[in-house]
């Protein structure tokens, strides 16, 4: 096996917790890496004016694989005025860096799986018809498209002329023609024929790799007939070379109710930007939530993989720890995936899944309680003696 070097971005908050945490267990498990750290996040914006410095766009180019905790981000005027001064009056920019490396990267295909582990006190319920209730086992891993869509960034409130002509040309617009350019805002959802074939053949091929019965893409084709229809399109395509795999298509909307109605019915679903960020955060509910919640950020080039929570601040500066390590973690499992590490992959999945279902190790989300100080006294666990439990039983 050769020895991988893996870009190391904590970021802000506890991202600089987890991660570590996440290569503790990278290292038990015999994986042979090297790891390099590089800065990115909130710290960067205000020293330098880039929440994304090149030095870390360069490493990421080189070494082509990525481990990523979390980031703050602040709204425009709040992030103008942390800057520091002499970084002021430069008409400088907040922009996401992560959403700035799925884009730099072409990081076009994410995949988030949502799997609920037994024992889990927070996986999803719901009451049967005999009035008892029953724990549907969820295993559904959505496939978003990553770069394009409503998240694009293609945006303007009052848009200059000539695109405020191009969109006259379209008889609907005339609702609109009335409204004042500043009363105006646009938002694009553009979606590329490249890009939806991308997504939908990568669903179809990790479902025929797993083992999954159909591929669901959830759209809106009979409503945003040009840019769902696209992708329903394409996935029809990639469906001929799956004969196994059955294609079914849901709307988003319906989609988020039968959620709780039947989750354990679908399995790989395949959605643009916005529709796929929807359906994941959904999905993950079900199952445990953001302390569980992994994702991967693929491109031809690169690879990024980081738990889709936030930076946490309120619990950034706890000693110790209370954040639940565990989608981090699984973050780390979905790297070995990628880099074709499978049983060592599966073995930090046993071992988190082990951890689980004892129930004697459990972070204060897990335990349903306020976060705070005071969690380790009603039972909660550190971040560290999650980890540690979890490394004890990888075999
Ligand atoms: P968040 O994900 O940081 O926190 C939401 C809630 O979940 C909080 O109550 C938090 O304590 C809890 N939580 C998050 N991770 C947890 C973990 N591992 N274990 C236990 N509890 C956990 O989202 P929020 O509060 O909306 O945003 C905080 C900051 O993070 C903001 O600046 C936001 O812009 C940024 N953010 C960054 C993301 C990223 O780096 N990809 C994604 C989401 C938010
Ligand atoms: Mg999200």
């Amino acid at each position: 096996m050769a020895r991988r070097t893996v870009v190391s971005m904590p970021g802000d908050g506890i991202g600089k917790i987890v991660l570590p945490e996440a290569i503790r267990v990278l290292d038990a498990v015999g994986f042979e890496a090297d790891y390099v750290p590089a800065d990115i996040g909130w710290e960067f914006w205000i020293t330098e004016g880039n929440p994304l410095p090149d030095r870390t766009v360069d490493l990421l180019a080189r070494h082509g694989l990525g481990l990523f905790g979390a980031i703050t981000s602040k709204p425009k005027n709040e992030a103008g005025a942390e800057l520091a001064p002499h970084l002021r009056d430069r008409g400088l920019v907040y922009y996401s860096p992560i959403v700035g490396l799925r884009q730099r990267f072409n990081l076009d295909i994410s995949i988030r799986p949502c799997r609920s582990l037994p024992g889990n006190p927070l996986n999803f319920i719901r009451r049967n018809a005999a009035g008892g209730w029953e724990e549907p086992i969820v295993d559904a891993v959505i496939f978003r498209q990553n770069t394009e869509g409503l998240y694009g960034g293609v945006e303007w409130t009052d848009p200059p002329p000539d695109v405020r002509a191009a969109f006259e040309t379209h008889p609907k617009f005339k609702r609109f023609a009335d409204t004042p350019g500043p009363d105006l805002a646009i938002s694009s959802r553009i979606f590329t024929r490249r890009a939806c074939a991308r997504i939908t053949r990568a669903a179809f091929e990790y479902a025929a790799r797993h083992g999954y019965p159909s591929v669901t893409v959830c759209e809106k084709p009979n409503v945003l007939r040009e840019t769902s229809g696209m992708m329903e399109e394409e996935a029809r395509k990639a469906s001929a070379d799956f004969p196994d795999i059955k294609l079914w298509s849901t709307n988003i909307d319906a989609q988020m109710m039968w959620l709780t109605k039947n989750p354990e019915d679908y399995s790989v679903i395949v959605a643009g930007n916005m529709f796929g960020d929807i359906v994941s955060d959904a999905f993950a509910g079900l199952v445990g939530g953001l302390g569980f919640a992994c994702s991967a950020n693929i491109g031809d080039e690169v690879a990024v993989f980081e738990p889709t929570h936030g930076s946490a601040p309120k619990y950034a500066d706890l000693s110790p720890s209370i954040v639940n390590p565990i989608a981090m973690i699984l973050t780390a499992a979905m790297l070995l995936d990628h880099v074709g590490e499978l049983d060592r992959a599966d073995a930090v999945r046993n071992a988190t899944a082990a951890v689980v279902s004892e129930g004697e190790v459990r972070a204060y989300d897990m335990l349903r309680l306020p976060g705070g100080p005071d969690v380790l006294s009603k039972g909660a666990a550190t971040t560290t003696q999650i980890t540690d439990a979890i490394i004890r039983k990888l075999v």
